[in-house]
């Protein structure tokens, strides 16, 4: 028995942070993907060709543990989202790893899926909203808020829980979109940074305001979005970085590349993508290729990205 699945990386264009206290966020799903093959073979756990171990591959680990109650599978991964870059690497892989266990159990529920994916990387980072998982899970673009204020932007697609917490997630319709995502190169740490803003917003009502700010960012770039006002989109993703920076999710080898691209031109805005503490920035330009050469030369690593694209998607084995 054997199953294939893939799944894409994302970019957070709005809201990181702030969408953990449910406020609203956007994130739209990246052309790179990881491919996940998972083989019943009957003797022993391995992933690429090593036995599976927590350490090495917690997330797998954790979706093996909580998912599989069958024989023993051989898991080979592929895929080229560089890891702890803020650009869904750990989403994309656990949401393919999850679509081809689900797939060996005749599971193929997509609100399944992407309530199960959220469940593996919650239990594996120990933080976190579902935005990752559920923009990797569906595709194209996604608004997501808390379940008592829903965005309210698209086809709502489903709900997710955790203990006390609901969000609502809905798909979001905007036109085709290039970016630039400019990768520090410093590996940031999602569940340290969650819990450092978390401890910060537990102590200080203007890192509370700050994330409520962030939110209200997100909701008015929802039309902006949608009809391809990329200078209006740009303005509000500067906007969201300043508030970012302000209550301490950044990092100066992010905040570098940033600064240089935003003085770049054609450039109409730039923001750190993702957790911060590292990680990535993207920025919307009208020349992506003269971009990408200001990132390279302030020392990141440039990727011109296109936005949208499939989601979670079962292949032939
Ligand atoms: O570090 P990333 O790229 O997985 O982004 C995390 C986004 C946060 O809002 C900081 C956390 C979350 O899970 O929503």
């Amino acid at each position: 028995m054997r199953a294939i699945a893939s799944a894409p990386g994302k970019v957070i264009l709005f809201g990181e942070h702030a969408v953990v206290f449910g406020h609203p966020a956007v994130a739209a799903c990246i052309d790179q993907r990881t491919r996940v093959e998972v083989d019943v073979v009957g003797s022993r756990f391995t992933v690429n060709g090593h036995r599976l171990h927590e350490r090495y591959h917690s997330y797998i680990k954790t979706a093996v543990d909580r998912l599989w109650k069958g024989d023993p599978v051989r898991i080979q991964t592929e895929g080229g989202i560089p890891s702890a870059s803020g650009t869904g690497s750990s989403a994309a892989l656990t949401t393919a790893t999850v679509a081809a266990l689900h797939r060996l159990q005749g599971i193929t529920d997509n609100a399944r899926l992407a309530q199960d994916a959220f469940m593996v990387e919650r239990v594996t980072q120990g933080g976190g909203s579902p935005i990752d998982t559920s923009v990797s899970t569906a595709g194209g673009a996604i608004a997501i808020a808390g379940k008592e204020a829903p965005p309210n932007v698209g086809d709502p697609l489903w709900d997710i829980t955790w203990e006390d917490r609901a969000w609502s997630v809905e798909s979001l319709a905007m036109p085709g979109l290039t970016v630039v995502v400019g990768n520090s190169g410093v590996k940031g740490k999602t569940d340290v940074e969650v819990a450092k803003v978390a401890h910060n917003a537990a102590r200080n009502p203007l890192v509370r305001d700050t994330l409520q700010d962030i939110g209200s960012i997100a909701r008015d770039a929802v039309p902006a979005l949608r009809t391809g006002d990329w200078e209006t989109v740009g303005r509000l993703m500067s906007k969201q970085h300043d508030c970012m920076h302000m209550i301490g999710v950044n990092h100066p080898e992010v905040q570098k590349l940033v600064v240089a691209v935003r003085d770049a031109p054609g450039t109409l805005g730039a923001k750190i993508t993702g957790a911060g503490g590292g990680g990535s920035m993207v920025a919307i330009t009208d020349n992506p290729a003269r971009a990408a050469a200001v990132i390279e030369a302030a020392g990141g690593r440039a990727f011109i990205v296109r936005l949208g694209g499939g989601g979670a998607t079962l292949h032939a084995p």
